[in-house]
């Protein structure tokens, strides 16, 4: 199986942006981590960042036919974005929605996720860890 790990806007920054909530993990060390959680799953991944919303929509419509399920963290988009709920719903793959951040231990705008509703599930406030958490429970739900 192959999934497809989308990192929204900003993301880019990791490491070195608010590292007071986001900590000092870079975005490379959390494509190192996945990749080596992927391989220990047995899956293949695609590790992929955008600070574009249509760019992410692009990469979510060619995920279809190319990806079994999608780990995305969409960043502030998730609080905003309703083309990419729709996107995620068109494209009738699993996702599993990401944050490092409790997103609702914070602001009461990050408390609404435009993702959550079509996603399997939302894991957040673990920091990078929670990539890891977000490919067990693909890969558990495509074996099973
Ligand atoms: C985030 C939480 C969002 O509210 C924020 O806009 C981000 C990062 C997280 O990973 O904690 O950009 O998605």
């Amino acid at each position: 199986a192959s999934v497809l790990i989308l990192n929204g806007p900003n993301l880019n920054l990791l490491g070195t942006r608010q590292p007071e909530v986001y900590g000092k993990t870079t975005l490379a060390d959390v494509e190192a981590l996945c990749a080596s959680e992927a391989a220990r799953l047995g899956l293949d991944m695609q590790f992929a960042q955008s600070n574009h919303e249509g760019m992410m929509i692009d990469l979510i419509h060619q995920a279809r036919g190319q990806h079994d399920g999608i780990v995305l963290n969409a960043g502030a988009y998730t609080h905003t974005s309703i083309a990419l709920m729709d996107a995620i719903s068109s494209v009738e793959l699993p996702v599993v929605e990401v944050h490092l951040s409790n997103i609702h231990a914070r602001e009461t705008y990050r408390h609404t996720s435009y993702i959550a509703p079509v996603a399997l599930g939302q894991i957040c406030g673990f920091g990078a860890h929670g990539y890891v958490l977000a490919l067990q429970a693909l890969q558990n739900r495509l074996v099973s």
